[in-house]
């Protein structure tokens, strides 16, 4: 690796301790060493200028360095790995040819998208948002738009019409990169019919153009003079683009993400200290080598894809493998042979798809070598003990260590994981803080807590990948994240700590549900489920779920009149499915003939929870309720259902 010596990939138990000690106690050196593992065009001289406290708010990093993300995922391999694959391209359907896209092919396909983009108007600074599936040409265009100063917003294929005008309106989008279709486990997904949807909506005439990737080859709808073919626009262009100058704190990206009210926020990363951060990590955490496959599984639509299937391992010069497929298509088998397929080293998934592939048996598994693998990685949520030891003795055959990695859209990268070399895993334990990063606990007054403990995880300094703000609402950054508990960032997340100081997460402590590794907001589907003309009043919990580790259980209070029916039931949940999409479709919907509320109208989701999970023994005081009657009828229902 270019960087191996800011600092030293492979960190041993004492490397770590002296590291940790180090960073903490001069952050300024700490991070000004870290930032030269990449290349700037005008190297920064300044390292940190933070404050968490509200009234004197500040988070800037390197804040006078000039560089540009793709000359770094790119430009910069060009001599020593030009014919090195960047890209491994694995489609959905295994008899289709897989590609390898080498670094000199991948920088000449960036170059021509931004040549485009700028002849269509596209200027540094401007929105384009990216609706794709996991193909080649969704990282062509996230570089391409960190190439010219673009701002990416890259919106999941999954999500629905509604959820791609809601993020285009939020911050208004010049232009949109989709494709004919998604292929995923043999089902097309309709992509531009979807985008042609979506801006037909309201707020979306911010949109002057749509290029479209022929990816299927589906006929589809194309509007001129708006919509336009992708290789028609852009395989003429010339494959040398100049890269634009950024500013390491002008803005790199937005990602929208769930929050516990309202409508998803969108996160905003810039382009100095997120780089470093991602490249930093990824390199750390994986114990990164220079001749590694390296395949992390997630989509490009989650923060996950952004950090580690694109900035990080190509900033870091690796070879990562983009799978467009899903683990049980055509069979069960398809990781571990996709794994033997490319010899891939070091693997990075959810638990969720753990414990799905963990219910097959392990025929499937040790049908298959794996000989190649070196390293694994889980993300996303917390993943059981059971799972974990399955996942290292089967999948990993007892040789290969599991980095289990806590992080969140909002930091950018990793902040708590074991290292590879750094000490005894536990199962289930995100275990220690990477170097440089400070996280607390506190109670719910917000006094630190010691020692082994159980309370709230809060971060108590910034770290270089962290957001900046919430797109458009800088209040709602500084409410959400720095007012709970003064002086420090808010993860929303319950959190312990055990006598040997290693971290266990516990799950979310706010109004979002984790539903296989994804971020739901109860108010979200809340307000899809009102939409319908039946529907006087919803509230939406989350119940532990054997495999998607929450499922989502909604209460549903009907109008007069209207009776429950299954009709009904699957009405509703098409109105979460076309309102958000598939991902946030409700495991259980529960007619609620009231909901408890306080005598101030405040719903106790406490009390509902509870209910959901079938823990109606530990319902706690419901004295104060408006109409406690209202519990006993809904535990009843639960009961019978
Ligand atoms: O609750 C934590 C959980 O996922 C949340 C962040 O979700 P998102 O922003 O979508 O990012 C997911 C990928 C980074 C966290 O607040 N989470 C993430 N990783 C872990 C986890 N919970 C337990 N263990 C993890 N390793």
């Amino acid at each position: 690796m270019p960087t191996a010596a800011h600092p030293p990939a492979r960190i041993t138990r004492d490397d770590y301790e002296r590291l940790y000690a180090d960073s903490v106690r001069d952050p300024d050196a700490f991070w000004g060493r870290i930032a030269q593992r990449i290349d700037w065009m005008r190297a920064p001289t300044q390292v940190r200028d933070v404050s968490f406290d509200v009234a004197d708010f500040r988070i800037r990093w390197y804040g006078d360095g000039e560089l540009n993300a793709s000359v770094n995922c790119l430009d910069r391999h060009l001599d020593t790995r030009g014919d090195k694959p960047a890209l491994i391209f694995e489609p959905d359907d295994p008899s289709q040819p897989a590609q390898h896209v080498s670094y000199r092919e991948l920088h000449a396909r960036v170059c021509r998208l931004g040549n485009a983009l700028r002849h269509l108007g596209v200027r540094k600074g401007d929105r384009v948002t990216i609706y794709l599936p996991m193909i080649v040409d969704a990282v062509v265009a996230m570089l391409a738009c960190a190439r010219i100063g673009a701002v990416h917003s890259v919106v999941f294929g999954g999500f629905a019409p509604q959820s791609i005008a809601d993020r285009i309106a939020d911050c208004g989008s010049k232009l949109v990169i989709t494709a004919d279709e998604g292929l995923r486990g043999g089902k097309r997904i309709a992509l531009k019919a979807n985008v042609d949807a979506a801006l037909a909506m309201h707020g979306t005439n911010s949109v002057e153009t749509v290029l479209v990737v022929r990816h299927t080859g589906a006929g589809v709808d194309m509007q001129m003079p708006r919509d336009r073919w992708f290789d028609a626009v852009v395989d003429s262009q010339h494959a040398h683009c100049e890269p634009e100058r950024m500013n390491a704190e002008d803005p790199l990206f937005i990602l929208y993400t769930s929050g516990s009210t309202g409508k998803p926020k969108g996160v905003l990363h810039t382009t100095g200290g997120y780089l470093v951060y991602a490249s930093y990590t990824h390199e750390c955490v994986f114990d990164l080598r220079e001749d590694d496959v390296y395949w992390c599984t997630a989509d490009v639509g989650w923060i996950t894809g952004h950090s580690y299937i694109v900035y990080g391992p190509l900033a870091n010069g690796a070879t990562a493998l983009v799978f467009e497929g899903v683990p049980n298509y055509p069979d069960v088998s398809r990781f571990w042979n996709v794994i033997d397929k490319h010899r891939v080293t070091l693997f990075y998934t959810a638990p969720t798809a753990i414990r799905a592939l963990m219910r097959e048996g392990d025929a499937p598994v040790t049908s298959t070598s794996r000989a190649s693998l070196r390293l694994l990685g889980t993300v996303g949520e917390p993943i059981n003990p059971e799972a974990w030891r399955w996942y290292h003795d089967v999948v990993g055959d007892a040789r290969c260590p599991i980095v289990d990695t806590w992080w969140q859209t909002e930091t950018g990268g990793i902040l708590i994981s074991p290292l590879p070399h750094a000490g005894t895993p536990k199962p289930g334990s995100a275990t220690k803080p990477l170097p440089g990063v400070r996280p607390a606990l506190v109670d719910a007054n917000g006094e630190l807590l010691d020692g082994e403990a159980e309370g709230n995880l809060v971060i108590l300094d910034s770290w270089p990948g962290q957001m900046r703000t919430v797109y458009g609402d800088h209040p709602r950054f500084i409410d959400t994240y720095f007012k709970t508990y003064p002086g420090m960032y808010f993860t929303g997340d319950g959190c312990r700590r055990d006598a040997d100081g290693d971290y266990w997460i516990t799950g979310r402590v706010d109004d979002v549900i984790n539903v296989s590794g994804h971020r739901i907001g109860t108010a979200e589907v809340e307000s899809a489920l009102v939409g319908h003309a039946g529907v006087a009043e919803a509230a939406v919990v989350g119940f532990p779920h054997d495999l998607k580790g929450q499922g989502i259980h909604a209460f549903v209070t009907l109008k007069a009149g209207i009776e429950p029916s299954d009709a009904l039931r699957s009405e509703l949940v098409q109105c979460v499915r076309t309102g958000i999409g598939p991902i946030a479709t409700p495991d259980r919907i529960q007619w609620a003939p009231g909901l408890p509320k306080t005598r101030s109208g405040k719903i106790m989701r406490r009390i509902l929870r509870k209910i959901a999970e079938g823990a109606t023994e530990q319902l706690g005081d419901t004295s104060t309720l408006a109409d406690p009657g209202v519990v006993e009828s809904l535990v009843a229902d639960r009961t019978a259902s």
